[in-house]
Protein backbone atom coordinates (compact mmCIF):
# COMPACT_ATOMS: atom_id res chain seq x y z
CA UNK A 1 0.00 0.00 0.00
CA UNK A 2 1.02 3.70 -0.40
CA UNK A 3 0.77 6.91 -2.37
CA UNK A 4 3.05 8.02 -5.62
CA UNK A 5 2.23 10.06 -8.34
CA UNK A 6 2.86 10.34 -12.08
CA UNK A 7 3.27 13.43 -13.66
CA UNK A 8 -0.15 14.22 -13.98
CA UNK A 9 -3.00 12.86 -11.64
CA UNK A 10 -1.84 11.19 -8.05
CA UNK A 11 -2.99 7.19 -7.73
CA UNK A 12 -4.08 5.76 -4.69
CA UNK A 13 -3.37 2.22 -4.14
CA UNK A 14 -6.23 0.48 -2.08
CA UNK A 15 -5.01 -3.13 -2.25
CA UNK A 16 -5.70 -4.67 0.70
CA UNK A 17 -7.07 -2.50 2.92
CA UNK A 18 -9.94 -2.65 5.01
CA UNK A 19 -13.30 -1.10 2.38
CA UNK A 20 -16.47 -0.06 4.26
CA UNK A 21 -19.12 -2.20 3.80
CA UNK A 22 -21.63 0.67 2.63
CA UNK A 23 -20.67 3.87 1.37
CA UNK A 24 -23.27 6.66 0.77
CA UNK A 25 -22.71 9.23 -1.70
CA UNK A 26 -24.33 12.73 -2.06
CA UNK A 27 -23.82 13.19 -5.79
CA UNK A 28 -23.68 17.36 -5.65
CA UNK A 29 -22.26 20.13 -7.93
CA UNK A 30 -23.56 19.37 -11.39
CA UNK A 31 -25.37 22.52 -11.28
CA UNK A 32 -21.66 24.33 -10.40
CA UNK A 33 -20.03 22.30 -13.00
CA UNK A 34 -22.33 23.19 -15.65
CA UNK A 35 -21.78 26.80 -15.10
CA UNK A 36 -18.43 27.03 -14.71
CA UNK A 37 -18.04 25.58 -18.58
CA UNK A 38 -20.98 28.20 -19.40
CA UNK A 39 -23.89 25.20 -19.81
CA UNK A 40 -26.70 25.22 -18.55
CA UNK A 41 -27.73 23.28 -15.58
CA UNK A 42 -29.30 20.54 -16.69
CA UNK A 43 -25.77 19.90 -18.79
CA UNK A 44 -24.37 19.01 -15.37
CA UNK A 45 -27.50 16.65 -14.86
CA UNK A 46 -26.40 14.90 -17.75
CA UNK A 47 -22.59 14.54 -17.07
CA UNK A 48 -23.53 14.16 -13.61
CA UNK A 49 -25.66 10.83 -13.87
CA UNK A 50 -23.11 9.49 -16.38
CA UNK A 51 -20.79 9.54 -13.80
CA UNK A 52 -23.17 7.72 -11.44
CA UNK A 53 -22.91 4.89 -13.82
CA UNK A 54 -19.18 5.12 -14.12
CA UNK A 55 -18.66 4.82 -10.11
CA UNK A 56 -21.18 3.05 -9.05
CA UNK A 57 -19.65 -0.08 -11.54
CA UNK A 58 -16.55 0.76 -10.18
CA UNK A 59 -17.65 0.44 -6.49
CA UNK A 60 -19.07 -3.00 -7.58
CA UNK A 61 -16.03 -4.26 -9.40
CA UNK A 62 -13.91 -3.34 -6.04
CA UNK A 63 -16.53 -5.84 -3.83
CA UNK A 64 -18.28 -3.04 -2.00
CA UNK A 65 -21.64 -4.65 -0.37
CA UNK A 66 -24.31 -1.18 -0.50
CA UNK A 67 -23.74 1.73 -2.38
CA UNK A 68 -26.29 4.38 -1.82
CA UNK A 69 -26.89 7.43 -3.90
CA UNK A 70 -28.67 10.52 -3.05
CA UNK A 71 -30.14 11.34 -6.60
CA UNK A 72 -33.07 13.27 -5.01
CA UNK A 73 -34.38 15.18 -2.25
CA UNK A 74 -37.62 16.11 -0.74
CA UNK A 75 -36.44 18.88 -1.29
CA UNK A 76 -35.28 19.48 -4.99
CA UNK A 77 -38.98 19.43 -5.80
CA UNK A 78 -38.76 23.35 -5.31
CA UNK A 79 -36.15 23.37 -8.40
CA UNK A 80 -37.38 24.89 -11.16
CA UNK A 81 -39.75 22.98 -13.28
CA UNK A 82 -37.61 22.48 -16.64
CA UNK A 83 -34.89 21.48 -14.41
CA UNK A 84 -36.95 19.22 -12.36
CA UNK A 85 -37.94 17.26 -15.90
CA UNK A 86 -34.87 17.13 -16.88
CA UNK A 87 -33.65 14.80 -14.03
CA UNK A 88 -36.65 12.70 -14.32
CA UNK A 89 -36.09 12.34 -18.27
CA UNK A 90 -32.24 10.84 -16.69
CA UNK A 91 -33.96 8.79 -14.17
CA UNK A 92 -36.02 7.44 -17.13
CA UNK A 93 -33.11 6.92 -19.25
CA UNK A 94 -30.91 5.18 -16.31
CA UNK A 95 -33.90 2.96 -15.08
CA UNK A 96 -34.27 1.98 -18.96
CA UNK A 97 -30.83 1.09 -19.69
CA UNK A 98 -30.45 -0.86 -16.26
CA UNK A 99 -33.10 -3.20 -17.21
CA UNK A 100 -31.48 -4.43 -20.48
CA UNK A 101 -28.49 -4.56 -18.36
CA UNK A 102 -29.58 -6.96 -15.52
CA UNK A 103 -29.63 -9.93 -17.76
CA UNK A 104 -25.59 -10.24 -17.41
CA UNK A 105 -25.81 -7.95 -14.27
CA UNK A 106 -25.53 -8.48 -10.26
CA UNK A 107 -26.33 -5.61 -9.11
CA UNK A 108 -29.27 -5.10 -7.05
CA UNK A 109 -31.30 -1.87 -7.34
CA UNK A 110 -33.39 -0.57 -4.76
CA UNK A 111 -35.16 2.43 -4.09
CA UNK A 112 -35.19 4.77 -0.74
CA UNK A 113 -37.75 7.58 -0.55
CA UNK A 114 -41.30 7.60 -1.49
CA UNK A 115 -42.21 6.53 -5.09
CA UNK A 116 -45.62 7.79 -5.12
CA UNK A 117 -44.95 11.40 -6.28
CA UNK A 118 -42.86 10.15 -9.19
CA UNK A 119 -44.83 9.51 -12.86
CA UNK A 120 -46.57 6.31 -13.37
CA UNK A 121 -44.10 5.38 -15.88
CA UNK A 122 -40.82 6.14 -13.98
CA UNK A 123 -42.77 4.43 -10.85
CA UNK A 124 -43.45 0.90 -13.14
CA UNK A 125 -39.35 1.57 -13.94
CA UNK A 126 -38.81 1.80 -10.39
CA UNK A 127 -40.79 -1.50 -9.09
CA UNK A 128 -39.49 -3.28 -12.80
CA UNK A 129 -36.06 -2.72 -11.96
CA UNK A 130 -36.02 -3.63 -8.34
CA UNK A 131 -38.07 -6.97 -9.07
CA UNK A 132 -35.44 -7.74 -12.31
CA UNK A 133 -32.22 -7.54 -9.92
CA UNK A 134 -33.82 -8.70 -6.54
CA UNK A 135 -32.55 -12.64 -6.96
CA UNK A 136 -28.70 -10.43 -7.63
CA UNK A 137 -26.44 -11.28 -4.90
CA UNK A 138 -23.63 -8.40 -5.80
CA UNK A 139 -23.82 -4.83 -4.57
CA UNK A 140 -27.08 -3.60 -3.81
CA UNK A 141 -27.61 -0.20 -5.07
CA UNK A 142 -29.83 2.12 -3.28
CA UNK A 143 -31.42 5.06 -5.24
CA UNK A 144 -32.40 7.58 -2.94
CA UNK A 145 -34.98 9.06 -4.57
CA UNK A 146 -37.44 11.66 -3.85
CA UNK A 147 -35.79 10.95 -0.02
CA UNK A 148 -35.58 12.75 2.82
CA UNK A 149 -34.18 12.21 6.41
CA UNK A 150 -37.05 13.80 8.42
CA UNK A 151 -39.67 12.44 5.59
CA UNK A 152 -38.30 8.96 6.35
CA UNK A 153 -38.32 9.33 9.90
CA UNK A 154 -41.78 10.78 10.07
CA UNK A 155 -43.17 7.47 7.66
CA UNK A 156 -41.81 5.51 10.21
CA UNK A 157 -43.36 7.05 13.19
CA UNK A 158 -46.87 7.03 11.46
CA UNK A 159 -46.64 3.43 10.52
CA UNK A 160 -45.60 2.52 14.41
CA UNK A 161 -48.30 4.70 15.53
CA UNK A 162 -51.32 2.92 13.31
CA UNK A 163 -50.19 -0.47 14.65
CA UNK A 164 -50.08 1.00 18.01
CA UNK A 165 -53.82 2.09 17.28
CA UNK A 166 -54.53 -1.36 15.99
CA UNK A 167 -53.28 -2.87 19.25
CA UNK A 168 -50.29 -4.95 16.91
CA UNK A 169 -47.41 -2.96 18.90
CA UNK A 170 -46.98 -1.36 22.02
CA UNK A 171 -45.23 1.44 23.23
CA UNK A 172 -42.85 -0.21 25.45
CA UNK A 173 -41.73 -1.99 21.62
CA UNK A 174 -40.48 0.72 20.14
CA UNK A 175 -36.35 0.21 20.44
CA UNK A 176 -33.47 1.61 17.88
CA UNK A 177 -34.10 -1.79 16.23
CA UNK A 178 -37.27 -1.64 15.46
CA UNK A 179 -37.45 2.07 14.35
CA UNK A 180 -34.14 0.78 12.10
CA UNK A 181 -36.97 -2.05 10.81
CA UNK A 182 -38.92 0.97 9.80
CA UNK A 183 -36.85 2.98 7.53
CA UNK A 184 -36.45 1.90 3.60
CA UNK A 185 -32.91 0.56 4.39
CA UNK A 186 -34.27 -1.97 6.64
CA UNK A 187 -32.42 -5.18 6.74
CA UNK A 188 -29.10 -2.91 5.52
CA UNK A 189 -26.12 -2.02 7.55
CA UNK A 190 -25.68 1.21 7.93
CA UNK A 191 -23.39 3.44 5.98
CA UNK A 192 -19.86 3.18 7.35
CA UNK A 193 -18.51 6.07 5.22
CA UNK A 194 -20.33 8.91 3.62
CA UNK A 195 -19.14 11.09 0.62
CA UNK A 196 -20.06 14.56 -0.25
CA UNK A 197 -18.59 15.95 -3.34
CA UNK A 198 -18.26 19.77 -4.14
CA UNK A 199 -17.28 20.86 -0.93
CA UNK A 200 -20.14 21.32 0.86
CA UNK A 201 -20.04 20.74 4.99
CA UNK A 202 -23.78 19.58 5.23
CA UNK A 203 -25.98 16.17 5.30
CA UNK A 204 -28.89 17.70 3.40
CA UNK A 205 -31.07 15.44 4.81
CA UNK A 206 -29.58 12.39 3.68
CA UNK A 207 -29.60 9.37 5.80
CA UNK A 208 -30.45 11.01 9.36
CA UNK A 209 -30.65 7.74 11.40
CA UNK A 210 -28.49 5.82 9.49
CA UNK A 211 -25.48 8.33 9.50
CA UNK A 212 -25.42 8.25 13.81
CA UNK A 213 -21.46 6.73 13.49
CA UNK A 214 -21.00 7.11 9.52
CA UNK A 215 -17.38 8.77 8.68
CA UNK A 216 -17.60 11.79 6.88
CA UNK A 217 -15.53 12.67 3.88
CA UNK A 218 -15.98 15.95 1.97
CA UNK A 219 -14.06 16.68 -1.15
CA UNK A 220 -14.11 20.06 -3.03
CA UNK A 221 -14.17 18.54 -6.44
CA UNK A 222 -18.03 18.88 -8.37
CA UNK A 223 -19.75 15.49 -9.02
CA UNK A 224 -19.28 15.28 -12.48
CA UNK A 225 -15.46 15.49 -12.12
CA UNK A 226 -15.56 12.72 -9.45
CA UNK A 227 -13.54 10.19 -10.53
CA UNK A 228 -12.87 6.31 -9.30
CA UNK A 229 -9.40 8.00 -7.88
CA UNK A 230 -11.28 10.15 -5.61
CA UNK A 231 -12.93 7.74 -4.12
CA UNK A 232 -9.35 5.68 -4.15
CA UNK A 233 -8.35 8.65 -2.08
CA UNK A 234 -11.57 8.62 0.51
CA UNK A 235 -11.10 5.22 1.01
CA UNK A 236 -7.65 5.08 1.70
CA UNK A 237 -8.17 8.03 4.45
CA UNK A 238 -11.28 6.30 6.14
CA UNK A 239 -8.91 2.63 6.28
CA UNK A 240 -6.93 4.80 8.71
CA UNK A 241 -9.58 6.44 10.77
CA UNK A 242 -10.18 5.33 14.51
CA UNK A 243 -13.70 4.83 14.48
CA UNK A 244 -14.81 4.67 18.37
CA UNK A 245 -18.58 4.25 18.37
CA UNK A 246 -18.32 6.17 21.56
CA UNK A 247 -16.07 3.95 23.25
CA UNK A 248 -11.87 4.52 24.49
C1 LIG B 1 -26.77 17.63 -7.39
O1 LIG B 1 -26.23 18.75 -8.03
C2 LIG B 1 -27.93 17.06 -8.12
C3 LIG B 1 -29.21 17.20 -7.42
C4 LIG B 1 -29.38 17.81 -6.29
C5 LIG B 1 -30.37 16.63 -8.05
P1 LIG B 1 -26.83 20.20 -7.83
O2 LIG B 1 -27.85 20.42 -8.88
O3 LIG B 1 -27.27 20.40 -6.44
O4 LIG B 1 -25.55 21.07 -8.14
P2 LIG B 1 -25.14 22.42 -7.42
O5 LIG B 1 -25.06 22.14 -5.95
O6 LIG B 1 -26.19 23.44 -7.76
O7 LIG B 1 -23.80 22.74 -8.01
C1 LIG C 1 -28.41 17.25 -1.82
O1 LIG C 1 -27.91 18.27 -2.61
C2 LIG C 1 -29.35 16.39 -2.62
C3 LIG C 1 -28.74 15.63 -3.69
C4 LIG C 1 -27.48 15.62 -4.04
C5 LIG C 1 -29.65 14.79 -4.42
P1 LIG C 1 -28.58 19.72 -2.65
O2 LIG C 1 -27.81 20.50 -3.63
O3 LIG C 1 -30.04 19.59 -2.88
O4 LIG C 1 -28.34 20.24 -1.16
P2 LIG C 1 -28.25 21.73 -0.61
O5 LIG C 1 -29.44 22.45 -1.13
O6 LIG C 1 -26.98 22.30 -1.14
O7 LIG C 1 -28.20 21.57 0.87
MG1 LIG D 1 -26.33 21.09 -4.77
Amino acid sequence: MGIFSNNKQEHYDITGIELPTHIGIIMDGNGRWAKKRGLPRTAGHKAGADNFRRIARYCSDIGIKYLTVYAFSTENWSRPIEEVNALMHYFKDYLQEALDDFKDDTIALKFLGDRSRFSPELQKLMDENEEASAVHDGMVLNMAMNYGGRAELADAFRQMAAKIESGQLKAADINEQLISDYLYTKGQPDPDLIIRPSGEHRTSNFLLWQSAYAEYYIDDVLWPDYTSEHLNKALLEYSKRNRRFGGV
